[in-house]
Order: structure tokens, then sequence, then C-alpha cells
């Protein structure tokens, strides 16, 4: 029987119109453009506009790609939603984007991964089509991470913005996606999370309590080694070598991390997509945004081979080895 691969047939993003350059950082936080480059190679950041939700930013990436795919939404039958910053405690924001796409009926749900929110739903989607169960699916990667920055914080407000990204994937004898790898280890929640949420409850502080609690440099450590082994796994599940890799496209959280796993795949940084520069970390909007701005930019073309990877809180981690 011929083996059944799930191919991206359309990729989409969408940002956030108002831009917050590390400069304009520096007028109301001790901060520095030359701190935050060096240190992490972000320039600037996307921020949602008051009103602006996940699912907003969703929504348009979502557009863009069943556009690119010449999908129709009524086709759709699942739609999965990374994020960790949805628009609602429920229904989910993957429901609420079906309704406003009008996919009404398929399958919708998220996927709370952290940073690793979108390749984690890519796996499950890939899961989905390779058991025959589902034949257009849609895989998006939201947030709206801004809402949780305590923007007084220098350790933390300087990292992180707001964007979506979005796939169609549909079965091919083809590939497609080759492997996917996915991992988390709940015993490091204490290096990056959020102390607040509706069951533990919220508290008497400004945004009820609701910001990212991150110790960076052990974050930064842990990173660079779990993603070390990680592409070593992929490459052996898909059965491939570091040669066979056209473009890396990594979550975008700190260019340091990213050109260490470069290094450690011996891949050129001309291979590697980087728009953290752009976006900063969009956490589950980062793989499929830096996927879309990729293709849309004719750097990534069909055939070839992309190795994508995440790493977020939880921890969490995860890959996915595919040709375009
Ligand atoms: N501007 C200026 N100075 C800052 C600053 C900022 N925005 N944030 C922190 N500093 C200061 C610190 O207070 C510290 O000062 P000190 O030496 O006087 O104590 C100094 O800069 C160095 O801090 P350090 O933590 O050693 O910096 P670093 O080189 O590890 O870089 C991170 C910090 C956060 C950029 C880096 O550790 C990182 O990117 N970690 C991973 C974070 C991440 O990717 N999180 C998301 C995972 S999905």
């Amino acid at each position: 029987m011929t083996a059944i691969y799930s191919r991206i047939i359309g990729t989409g993003s969408a940002l956030p119109e108002r831009v917050l350059t590390n400069a304009d950082l520096e007028k109301f936080v001790d901060t520095s453009d030359e701190w935050i480059r060096t240190r992490t190679g972000i320039r600037q950041r996307h921020v949602a506009a008051e009103g602006q939700t996940t699912g907003d930013l969703a929504l348009a990436a979502a557009e863009r790609a069943l556009a690119a795919a010449g999908v129709k939404a009524s086709e759709l039958d699942l739609i999965v939603l990374g994020t960790t910053t949805p628009d609602l405690v429920f229904p989910s924001t993957a429901c609420l984007v079906q309704h406003r796409l009008g996919a009404n009926g398929c399958a919708a749900f998220d996927v709370n991964a952290a940073c690793s929110g979108f390749v984690y739903a890519l796996g499950v989607a890939d899961k989905f089509i390779r058991s025959g169960q589902s034949k257009k699916v849609l895989v998006i990667g939201a947030e709206t991470l801004t809402r949780m920055v305590d923007w007084s914080e220098r350790e933390t407000c300087v990292l992180f913005g707001d964007g979506a990204g979005a796939v169609v994937l549909e079965p091919s004898g083809e590939p497609g996606i080759y492997a996917t790898c996915l991992h988390a280890d709940g015993g490091f929640k204490e290096l990056l999370y959020n102390p607040v949420g509706v069951s533990a409850g919220f508290r008497d502080e400004p945004n009820h309590g609701v910001r990212i609690r991150m110790a960076g440099r052990e974050v930064f450590k842990v990173a660079v080694k779990t993603l070390d082994a990680l592409v070593g796994e992929t490459l052996e599940a898909a059965g491939m070598h570091e040669a066979d890799i056209d473009w890396l496209i990594p979550h975008q959280a700190n260019l340091r991390i990213i050109e260490a796993t470069a290094k450690r795949l011996n891949m050129s940084m001309d291979r590697v997509i980087v728009t953290v520069d752009q976006h900063a970390n969009t956490s589950s909007g980062s793989v499929p945004l830096a996927l879309d701005y990729a293709v849309r930019s004719g750097k990534v073309q069909r055939g070839q081979n992309l190795l994508l990877e995440a790493f977020g809180g939880g921890f969490t981690w995860a890959s996915a080895l595919l040709r375009y």
C-alpha cells in the first residue's frame, strides 16, 4: 500500500500592525538596543492592538493559508491550533476560528505546549492524516504573548511579540512529513511559567498576576542541550543525514540558541530562516511565521527538506522533518 504522508499545500501568517522597536522600549524600561540585540538578536516586535485577539491573528493567517492552498474553509475536516494565550477559557480558539471561517462541523481543538504549540499541533495533525481520518487539515500557531508581559520587567518584556502562522495539510503518496518528534518534561516547570490560572486562582496584582516568570540563563542552557539531542533524534527517525536538510526553520526565541542548533547540524546561517530580529519570540506563532516568510520570500522551494523545531515552557520540545 502507498504510504500516506501529510503534505503542506499552503502557508499563511499575520502580524499586528503596531511595531515596537528596541529604541521604543528604551523610553520606558531600563534597557538598551545594544543589550537586546547582542543577547537575543531581536530588533523589534509586533504588538496586538487593544481588543485584537489571538483568534483575530489566527483567522487572518488561516485565510491566507487557505487561499494559498486553494482550499475552501468548508472542505476542512480538522483544525488544530497551538496557543498558550487563547481568546477565552472556552470555547477553544480553534472553535472560534472555525466558526469565523465558516468551517462549522469539523473537529477543532487547541493544543497548549507553550512555544512548541505549533509543532505539537503539526505532529497531531500529521497523525490524523496518516490514519486516514482527515483529508484537509488547518494547523495554526497563534499568540498574543504581550498580554502576559509586565512592561516594567526588563528580563522578560524585551523578548516577546504577537503573531500567527498557519498551514493547510492534505494526504499524499509523496512526502510530505517524514517524521515528527514530540517531548515534554514537566519537572522544569519552575524555570518558565505563568503562575496563575482559573483553577490555581488569580492574584490581587496588576493584570491579576498574569505574567511570564523565567529563569533566562537556565532556560537558555537547557534549550541548547535539548535541541541538540532533538535534531539528532529527528534525523534518525526520518532516516536522514545533516546534509539532507536544505533549511532549518527554528523556533525564534534567541539568535544565539538558533546559531547553536545550526552549528550542531553543520549548517551555515544562510540555510537557516531567521525572523527573530523582526518578530521576537511569538511562541506558537514563531515557527509558522518563519515558514510562511521563507515560502513567500522564495527562499524555500518545493521539493526541499525542512527541519522545524521548537522549545518552550513545560518544558516541551518538538520537531518535524518534511519535504516541502
Ligand atoms: N536590558 C539590559 N540589561 C538586562 C536586561 C535588559 N532587557 N535583562 C537582563 N539584564 C541584565 C541582568 O540584570 C544582568 O545584570 P547583572 O549582570 O548586573 O546581574 C545582565 O543583564 C546579564 O543577564 P544574564 O541573564 O546573564 O543574560 P544572558 O546573556 O543570559 O541573556 C536572556 C538573558 C534572557 C536573553 C537569555 O538568557 C535567554 O535568551 N534565555 C532563554 C530565554 C528564552 O528563550 N525563553 C523562551 C524559551 S521558549
